[in-house]
């Protein structure tokens, strides 16, 4: 393994467009300042920066809801997150934001010192314009009908129903969610940074230097890598952004993902003068904690980029993480299917440290994963209430009560087998969380640490000081064993102190308060030793490190997030039938007779690797064979579906899906739960019939 001598930890920038929800934290905020937190207990040279995302469409598109400007948004959404991550502790060096003069200089350098190198190809190409607003729309401002699952309101980059990537071009009827206008195409030239040049460096890179990235990732890249790179517009037509430092850009700006992971350099650049060995020394260990949506972007973009201008460090990782649902459904911001962190703190004062618990005991390091709040309330009343809470308190009750409050006396020769296997199982867990936080695995790391403290129970169980008190039973055997067992308590509460730190900073910081000891005990190679608290002080008195939550609060929680959302089957169209206050436009015969509406029968259906809602299907139309791929693996198993009759449109212009050509759409109707059901012939029929 590479010796590092410093370590830069980046987390995404959120875009400043809207309030954080849980899933960021648990996506990459919490990961990346557990990481934090656990070097600097380990006194390495480390920096943790990050900062508001303030460019791109996401903004402008609040803009336009809120009827304010970008900077307004901006302005008011980085408060609002800045003020979140603070008071759920996300300790970042640098909270910064991509609209600081810094970073719009170091960007526009950064662009600058490639194009002078001639690296980028300026190439004019035809893009979607709105004759209305007189702009150029970017993909996320088209909307039309999804050609694969025939959602009306697919954006001109994603079906939200369907999860497919998309192309403006593939939308049926785009319009401009501007104007509504039918958007038209116009000559626009811009800048495109050759990805495919970077090709061969990044799978070395990658594929053969990384392959301890998580499998994850590194799927993920080797699935890009694998299907070919393209060159990238590294430029938008927008007046929102960083201006393009060339003479002839007029309305023109930097792409929202060129500028924004150099937004790291410029934060890093802001926070100290020793930016430069952060960023351009060898020795330094860069990494990106982010979700899984950013994967190809900083493992294959920015890399590329860096790779390109020179003078950069590479990162060492990127330990990305899937994403977390909510009561069994995909967040939604525009839904407000979402549990928004600045309401939890108002909700659950105190409690930051059990929401930074939960996300992290479910965090969806391999997988996506679900929250929900009886999760959360069984988490927090059976483990942090019940275990860790409960032996902490009952350690410090019976000093009180069996110790005078003070620190007791350590008893060597009447040490025995118990004692000594608790100090092993100290020792053994320390090493245990080491080696999986060194994995970027911090869910074990963190059931490691609880099972630490449900031993610490089971200790005091066995042992049983308080019946070793009394009159009659206190002898001197009774009284050193009320000592060691509690003295070795206590050096267990410190240690959990020490291993919860970086998990839990503001529970530790209570922990240190009761026994009366300086932050200093925090350092992590305190972690393993069980002297750390010296025989003869007196404690604090005991306070309850979590408490219980009830039934009613979590009813609140549920009830808020149903009464909030807006539901899939009424107001959230993207996900909707078409309801009868939402019907299309008249059309003629003849549009309709330019469909060729064919049966077919599917031969063969599987699955598309590594796209959740992507089958595969060979379809019978009796004259030839077509390969079709269609979103609905959500939906059926495609086992079940072989030898099914259907609907299909069979004269729809081919177009590629995770690099399988699909040619055609198969037929359904969805009810109003979002079931999808085929649309078939009442009787068998030939395949190839024709529909009409
Ligand atoms: O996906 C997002 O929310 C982006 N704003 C993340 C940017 S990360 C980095 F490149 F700045
Ligand atoms: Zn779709």
């Amino acid at each position: 393994m590479k010796e590092y001598n410093r370590i830069l930890v980046t987390a995404a920038l959120p875009y400043a467009n809207g309030p954080i929800h849980i899933g960021h934290l648990a996506g990459c905020y919490i990961p990346a300042d557990i990481y934090t937190r656990y070097e600097r207990a380990r006194k390495k040279d480390i920096l943790f920066v990050g900062g508001s995302d303030e460019h791109g469409v996401p903004i402008t598109i609040r803009a336009m809801k809120e009827g304010i400007s970008p900077q307004e948004v901006v302005d008011k959404y980085h408060a609002l997150i800045k003020e979140s991550f603070e008071k759920m502790k996300i300790s970042f060096d640098i909270y910064s934001r991509t609209s600081n003069p810094v970073h719009h200089k170091t960007a526009s350098d950064f662009f600058k010192t490639l194009y002078d190198e001639q690296i980028f190809e300026e190439k004019e190409t035809e893009q979607y314009y709105d004759e209305k607003a007189k702009t150029f729309l970017a993909d996320r401002y088209i909307t039309g009908t999804c050609p694969i699952c025939g959602n009306p309101n697919a954006f001109g980059d994603q079906c939200e129903r369907c999860g497919s990537s998309l192309s403006p071009e593939q939308l049926i009827n785009p319009r401009s969610t501007l104007s509504d206008a039918v958007p038209v195409k116009r000559k626009t030239r811009h800048w495109y940074f050759p990805l495919q040049k970077y090709e061969i460096f990044l799978k070395e890179w990658i594929l053969e230097g990384h392959k301890e990235w998580k499998n994850n990732v590194y799927g993920q890249c080797k699935s890009w890598l694998d299907s070919g790179l393209q060159s990238r517009a590294m430029t938008r037509d927008s007046n929102w952004g960083i201006k393009v430092p060339l003479p002839d850009a007029e309305g023109k700006v930097l792409y929202v993902w060129f500028d924004a992971p150099i937004g790291y350099i410029s934060a890093t650049k802001e926070l100290t003068p020793r930016w430069a060995d952060y960023w351009c020394q060898t020795d330094t260990k860069l990494v990106h904690f982010i979700g899984k949506d950013n994967i190809v972007f900083h493992c294959i973009i920015f890399p590329a980029m860096l790779k390109a201008h020179g003078h950069f460090v590479l990162p060492d990782n990127v330990p990305a993480n899937e994403f977390l649902n909510i009561e069994g459904e995909k967040v939604s911001t525009s839904r407000n299917w979402a549990v928004w962190v600045d309401e939890y703190i108002r909700d659950f004062p105190g409690c930051e440290d059990v929401l930074r618990y939960v996300l992290c005991a479910n965090a969806p390091e391999t997988k996506d994963n679900d929250f929900t709040w009886k999760d959360f309330q069984d988490r927090n009343n059976s483990e942090l209430v019940s275990i860790l809470g409960n032996f902490v308190n009952r350690t410090f009750v019976l000093i009180h009560k069996l110790c005078v409050g003070k620190v007791p006396v350590w008893h060597e020769a009447a040490m025995d087998k118990t004692d000594v296997e608790l100090v092993r199982q100290i020792r053994e867990t320390k090493a245990a969380v080491e080696g999986l936080l060194d994995q970027y695995k911090f869910r074990d790391a963190l059931f490691a640490i609880i099972d630490l403290a449900r031993k610490g129970n089971k200790y005091l169980q066995d042992k049983e000081p308080w019946k070793k008190t009394g009159k009659e039973t206190t002898t001197s055997e009774n009284r050193e064993l009320i000592d060691n067992c509690l003295y070795l308590c206590l050096q267990l509460t410190a240690n959990l102190a020490i291993l919860i730190n970086p998990f839990l900073p503001i529970t530790a910081k209570k922990m240190l308060h009761m026994m009366k000891v300086v932050d200093r005990i925090l350092e992590w190679e305190n972690a393993g030793k069980t002297d750390l608290l010296k025989s003869g002080y007196r404690l604090r008195a005991p306070e309850l490190l979590f408490r219980k939550i009830e039934d009613t609060e979590i009813q609140i929680q549920m009830e808020k997030l149903h009464r909030n959302s807006i539901k899939p089957n009424n107001s959230e169209p993207a996900a909707a039938p078409v309801s009868p206050a939402e019907k299309k436009p008249e059309i003629q015969y003849e549009d309709f007779a330019k469909l060729d509406l064919r049966t077919g029968i599917i031969t063969q259906a599987e699955k598309v690797p590594k796209a959740d809602k992507l089958v595969k299907l060979e379809v019978d139309l009796g004259y030839e064979k077509r390969t079709i791929v269609s979103g609905i693996a959500l939906h059926f198993d495609p086992a079940a579906i072989i030898g099914k009759q259907v609907i299909l449109v069979a004269n729809l212009a081919p177009r590629k899906m995770k690099g399988i050509e699909s040619n055609g759409m198969i037929l359904m109707a969805e009810d109003e739960n979002g079931k999808l059901i085929f649309i078939a012939p009442d009787e068998k029929i030939n395949p190839g019939s024709n529909v009409s």
